[in-house]
């Protein structure tokens, strides 16, 4: 039987390393629903056109290909926060539904990861995880990951980012970043990745064995 499994969070969470280990463990494919929205933003910037521009953008989303993403352009931290923009107007999410339905639906199941995996895009998804941590752990996780990658980091501009984008990632009308009722929360915080990886594996087979 097809594995789905959603896994959903906040920005910088740990929810995008979760997944990519779960995928690995279980031999899934993975998709990374972020990268959708940060594609699309990307490619308003890009053509010089304001993040405000649904047709646009639209256009930008249904245009994506999975497979010709620049990652390290794309994971850069304004292109986070512009994602968020995009990703807060309706007609955006609804152009890429098909999309990540599509991928969810392969015969082996999948791994997704984002803000409403588990709430509209797979909401029969056989599991659901929602990881949190708090804004200052989240914070210091991306510092470190800019870090790694020769980015200049402020620690404070990262966690204001990061409250920045709870707020509107959770307030916004569409899709809000909000736990599915049947999902299981998964805290990070206190958790080192091996740990935040038994916990995940744990929950899976739990799900798996209903
Ligand atoms: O997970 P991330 O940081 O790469 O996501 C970038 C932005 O895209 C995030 O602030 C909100 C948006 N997003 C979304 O609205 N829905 C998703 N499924 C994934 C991301």
């Amino acid at each position: 039987m097809s594995l789905v499994i959603a896994i959903d969070g906040p920005a910088a969470s740990g929810k995008g390393t979760l997944a990519r280990k779960l995928a690995e463990h279980y031999g899934l494919p993975h998709l990374d629903t972020g990268l959708l929205y940060r594609a699309t933003a990307c490619a308003l910037l890009d053509e010089g056109l304001p993040l405000d521009d649904v047709e646009a953008a639209v256009e930008a989303a249904r245009g994506l290909s999975l497979t010709d993403f620049d990652e390290a352009r794309l994971r850069a931290r304004e292109m986070g926060e512009a994602a968020s923009v995009v990703a807060a107007m309706p007609p955006v999410r609804a152009a890429l539904i098909d999309m990540q339905r599509a991928f969810a639906a392969r015969p082996e199941g999948a791994v997704l990861d984002g803000r409403d995996i588990g709430t509209v895009i797979c909401p029969e998804a056989r599991v659901k995880i929602f990881v949190t941590a708090t804004p200052e752990t989240r914070a210091q996780r991306r510092a470190l990951e800019l870090a790694s990658r020769g980015e200049a980091v402020d620690y404070a501009a990262i966690l204001d980012d990061v409250r920045k984008r709870d707020a509107r990632d959770s307030e916004r009308s569409a899709a809000p970043l909000k736990a599915a009722d049947d999902a299981i929360k998964l805290d990070t915080s206190e958790l080192d990745r091996e740990e935040v990886l038994a916990a995940a594996l744990a929950i899976v087979e739990r799900a798996r064995n209903v």
